[in-house]
């Protein structure tokens, strides 16, 4: 790992702060995290219990809001390695239907984004791999499954299954929906539970789609987005990397109770029963999905925890571990990232003898603004699921995806190098 400020990063060397953070999990959160720590001039170890990586996932989205840190990584190298991965929909933007008719409500256009602020639509896998390898070669990435957490008011740490302690200055938990570290902050247990929705979902080649004449639409002119909206279920299907891949997801009501899992294998026959009143081009489709390549997927959603700092406040969840979101707000990832973002600005501003108190001040920078975009996946699911046709008729605009400036326009490294002195002002007098 490298030591000194001199490492671009795409920034200017930086002083080193001697902060050292340990990140637990390599998911999106947990790179991002380690990525911008080392970037703000702390010492960082990325702790990650897959023993390799792991090609999981289908489409994953990342608004300009997550396009504006990329592309600050590595000179812009990360953002160019990402683009050809990435849906390409400046020509046919995102078809609406009605679910039963079929009929095409609307043509949602793609907004141009500048360069600065790309956002990416791919596979998990491919994007993820991306970002693990740049941040591996950068840092290193021990593999190793925590145990367990701990805390006083002078440092914090890692219990690695091993039984090596490994402690430091501040330990952030990006370790998923299925956190250790969660209890450790709370206090008490808190499972995650069901959102009462789950998504099939499923990622092919779109060898069997150009041979059918009706389906090789979707493939032959490059990249396709569309989606049907129907009461209580959506499918959405895409095609990417100039239409040789193919995509969809279909959400739709599920009470199936989580317990440790919540990834299963999924049966076409099942997603066929559920479509069979809609569309004849959805059931067409979904026929051309091989089927060891249906996952269903269960929605994982919890109440907003009531923090994200341990009392010595030295541990942090971050990302999914903190705050799980609904596919529907596409911004669980970019979320994640504006948190690494964030706690490394506030480490650099408080220097090594306050953590505790950057750590604080990050959430209080953060929590209203993630709580708010997490119930844009709620209100767009029941915008979606609830769509009275009859007004929709009237203004066709009603149903496009929300895409809000207050989100998406968000420079996160600024917002938290502005706010940052008042936030700890504030934090002082209570
Ligand atoms: C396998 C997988 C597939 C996914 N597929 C999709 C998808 O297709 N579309 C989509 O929108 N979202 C998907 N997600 C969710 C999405 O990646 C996250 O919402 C988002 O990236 C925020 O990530 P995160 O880093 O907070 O959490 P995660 O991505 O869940 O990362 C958590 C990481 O912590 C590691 N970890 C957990 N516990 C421990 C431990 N005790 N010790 C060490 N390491 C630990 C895990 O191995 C994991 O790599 C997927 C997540 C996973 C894990
Ligand atoms: C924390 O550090 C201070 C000063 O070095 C010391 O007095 C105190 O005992 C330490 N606390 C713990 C729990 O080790
Ligand atoms: C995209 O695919 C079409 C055929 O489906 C092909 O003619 C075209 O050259 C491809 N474009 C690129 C950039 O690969």
């Amino acid at each position: 790992m490298a030591t000194n400020g001199s490492k671009t990063n795409g920034t200017t060397s930086r002083s080193r702060t001697g902060i050292k953070v340990i990140v637990v999990g390599a998911g999106f959160g947990g790179l991002g995290a380690a990525i911008e720590c080392h970037r703000q001039g702390h010492n960082v170890e990325i702790y990650e219990a897959f023993p390799e990586l792991k090609q999981l996932g289908d489409i994953i989205s990342f608004g300009p809001n997550a396009g504006r840190i990329f592309y600050r990584w590595a000179d812009g190298e990360i953002v160019r390695r990402m683009r050809p991965l990435s849906i390409d929909l400046t020509k046919y933007g995102f078809n609406i239907h009605k679910y039963d008719t079929g009929e095409i409500v609307i043509n949602q256009p793609t907004p141009k984004y500048s360069v600065e602020a790309p956002n990416f639509n791919g596979h998990r896998g491919e994007l993820h791999e991306v970002v693990f390898n740049y941040a591996r070669d950068d840092l290193g990435i021990p593999r190793n499954r925590i145990s367990t957490y701990f805390e006083d008011e002078n440092e914090s740490g890692i219990v690695l299954e091993t039984g090596t302690k490994v402690s430091a200055d501040v330990v952030i938990a990006a370790d998923g929906v299925r956190s250790k570290a969660r209890k450790t902050v709370l206090g008490y247990e808190d499972k995650p539970k069901s959102s009462g929705y789950a998504v099939w979902r499923a990622w092919f080649p779109n060898k069997d789609m150009i041979a059918d004449p009706l389906t090789a639409q979707f493939c032959e002119n490059g990249d396709t987005f569309n989606g049907w909206i129907g009461p209580d279920m959506h499918f959405l299907f895409s095609t990417i990397k100039n239409g040789s891949d193919c995509c969809w997801v279909l959400t739709h009501p599920d009470e199936h109770d989580i317990d440790e899992s919540w990834s299963f294998p999924g049966k076409l026959s099942e997603v066929k029963e559920a479509i069979k009143d809609w569309d004849p081009m959805c059931t067409r489709i979904v026929s051309k999905t091989p089927e060891e390549m249906l996952v269903d997927w269960k929605l994982v959603y919890r109440d907003p925890l009531p923090t994200w700092v341990s009392p010595k406040a030295r541990i942090l969840l971050l990302g999914d571990s903190a705050h799980p979101f609904l596919p529907t707000s596409a911004q669980g990832a970019t979320q994640a990232l504006e948190d690494g973002v964030c706690i490394a600005v506030c480490l650099r501003r408080g220097g090594k003898e306050n953590v505790p108190t950057s750590v604080r001040a990050h959430e209080k920078i953060r929590y209203e603004r993630v709580r708010a975009t997490q119930k844009t996946g709620e209100s767009t699911r029941d915008m979606w699921h609830k769509t009275d046709w009859a007004k929709v008729k009237e203004n066709p605009e009603i149903i496009q995806f929300p895409r809000q400036d207050w989100i998406f326009d968000f420079d996160t490294e600024k917002n938290a190098e502005e706010m940052y002195d008042g936030v700890v002002e504030g934090l002082s007098e209570v």
